[in-house]
């Protein structure tokens, strides 16, 4: 198997590009960067590539392409984001016609107004979005479906573990006098997905059969509380802080009695309601095989 993996410097891509090659894979990796770190991409060929640029004038002959590449960020310039996310999107698509194209998508493109309860694929796109980031990805979901012959789309939610660029990060910038202010109770449910799960269902998808509809869900067995998870993502990277829940009211405007910090509506939206996803699709027609949450219970 010739696989194309975009987005293999970054957290979820790296993951993918390794377990591609302990498969015995041959593995093309692309990032931004002009040079990657041999080891975090366990020996493949590293190419870079600005995506939002331009199509590659010289892809290499493969069978498939996991496209993780994107602008990762809830607060990011909005146009920056969808250039990297939908016009980036579209020059992989040009860049490997014909190819299947695994498209990994974000649990972000389920409506942020209202509680995610089990949702199942057809509940996203919806009419509006509070970021770019949505946005986008969920436009370039539609691009990708429209244009590409043969796609699968995954939506994870929340991706954590070894190497993580995002979730743990962003939380850590919340960190106010040694405990992190969440919004919310910390009881409502949330699905987390490994990393390592996330790159296997990335693996299924790009060896199999045509599947139609073609979107999945992608995270852990079983949804846990938003407080089990904070725990187990602070505890597991050696942070000596507890989450303090804070009622999602006062983090709003006009009531915003706490510091501005990374608490914007974006991340209200996704501590204080329920962000869960069905997994029958994803288990019935692509094979993936949920693993339980990697962290015990507080
Ligand atoms: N992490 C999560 O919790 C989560 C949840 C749901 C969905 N996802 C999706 O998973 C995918 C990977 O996310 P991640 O967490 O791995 O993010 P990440 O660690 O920030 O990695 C982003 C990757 O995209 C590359 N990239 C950014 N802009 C680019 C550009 N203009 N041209 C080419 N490459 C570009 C980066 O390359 P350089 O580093 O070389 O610049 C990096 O390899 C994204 O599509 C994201 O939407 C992530």
């Amino acid at each position: 198997m010739r696989l194309a993996v975009t987005g293999a410097t970054g957290f979820v891509g790296g993951a993918v590009c390794r377990a591609a090659v302990a498969a015995g894979w041959q593995v093309t990796a692309f990032g931004r960067r002009a040079t990657a770190d041999a080891g975090r991409l366990a020996g493949a060929a590293y190419r870079s590539w600005d995506i939002g640029a331009a199509k590659l004038a010289d892809p290499p002959a493969v069978d498939a392409v996991v496209h993780c590449a994107a602008s990762a960020t809830d607060t990011g310039v909005a146009r920056e984001v969808w250039r990297t996310n939908l016009l980036g999107t579209h020059h992989v698509l040009a860049s490997f016609p014909g190819r299947r194209i695994v498209h990994v998508s974000s649990g972000s493109v389920y409506d942020p107004f209202r509680p995610t309860v089990c949702a199942k694929e057809h509940e996203a796109p919806v009419e509006r979005y509070l970021n770019a980031y949505a946005a986008a990805k969920a436009a370039a979901e539609q691009l990708v479906l429209a244009i590409a012959r043969d796609a699968v789309v995954l939506r994870p939610h929340a991706v954590y573990g070894a190497g993580d660029t995002t979730l743990l990060p962003r939380l850590l910038e919340n960190v106010r006098f040694g405990r992190l202010l969440v919004p919310g109770t910390g009881k409502v449910l949330v699905s987390m997905t490994h990393v390592d799960s996330l790159a296997r269902a990335c693996l299924l998808a790009a060896t199999a059969g045509p599947a139609w509809p073609s979107v999945f869900n992608i995270a852990d067995r079983a949804p846990v509380t938003v407080d089990w998870a904070l725990r187990g993502l602070l505890a597991s990277a050696g942070v000596p802080v507890r989450p303090a829940y804070v009622p999602a009211w006062l983090l709003s405007p006009p009531a915003r009695a706490f510091p501005r910090g990374r608490l914007n509506r974006y991340v209200i939206s996704q501590f204080a309601v329920e962000r869960t996803l069905d997994l029958t699709a994803a288990i019935e027609r692509l094979g993936f095989e949920p693993a339980p949450t990697a962290f015990p219970p507080p």
